[in-house]
């Protein structure tokens, strides 16, 4: 069977499907705006950066947005016209979060993405403390660099983690909601968990 959401893709001239489980969120929450700070960790081959782009980067009511998107991957990737890429870059290390504030500068995030999956193993528990380990990391970036009021969505796969990720979010963002997108495989573990809201006075 044609997975309905490749062929979309390929219409649409975005990298993957996966920009569809994007469109979809910021569709229901509107979590990127014009002239945003935005994020994008896990990005390779591109598909969220493009969509942050077209989104950030926008003409509204006659005024142009001109956000900003920094782009982080392990692996590298074709740069995509908007956004700043930083490649061969692991999320865990400290030398990355360096340089991801060098970029910002001045500058706090309004909205962090993280569609960041680990190499699996296929071992359920194993896999999903993987990347259980990469939220964490996400999350704790976020108190470094997040505007007041911002977003943050990370990817996950369903488990025994994710009730305490849950909290350990709300710790700092006033709302939680776990999301399956229509587009995100039905018979995969895949969730997205979005925290709103950042509240920069309860970083501890
Ligand atoms: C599902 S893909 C992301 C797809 C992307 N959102 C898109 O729309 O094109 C997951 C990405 O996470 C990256 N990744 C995994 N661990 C990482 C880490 N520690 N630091 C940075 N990127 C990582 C992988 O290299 C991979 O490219």
């Amino acid at each position: 069977m044609k997975d309905p959401y490749v062929e979309k893709a390929k219409q649409m001239n975005y990298r993957c499907r996966s920009a569809f489980k994007l469109l979809e969120i910021d569709n229901k929450f509107h979590i990127i705006r014009p002239g945003e700070v935005i994020l994008d960790i896990g990005a390779a081959p591109g598909s969220w950066t493009q969509v942050a782009v077209e989104r950030a980067n926008l003409s509204v009511f006659n005024k142009k947005f001109k956000g900003v998107i920094i782009s982080v991957d392990v692996l590298p990737f074709e740069p995509i016209a908007g956004a700043t890429a930083l490649i061969r870059a692991d999320i865990t290390k400290l030398e990355t979060v360096e340089k991801i504030k060098g970029l910002l500068g001045p500058r706090l995030a309004n909205c962090i993405l993280s569609d960041m999956a680990p190499n699996a193993t296929g071992i359920k528990h194993l896999d999903h403390d993987s990347i259980t380990n990469l939220c964490y990391h996400v999350l704790k970036l976020s108190s470094l660099i997040s505007e007041d009021g911002g977003n943050i969505l990370m990817k996950a796969w369903d488990g025994g983690n994710i009730s305490k990720l849950e909290k350990e979010i709300l710790k700092t963002y006033e709302i939680v909601r776990r999301i399956k997108p229509k587009s995100s495989r039905q018979d995969s573990a895949e969730i997205y968990l979005l925290g709103q809201h950042f509240k920069r006075q309860h970083v501890l």
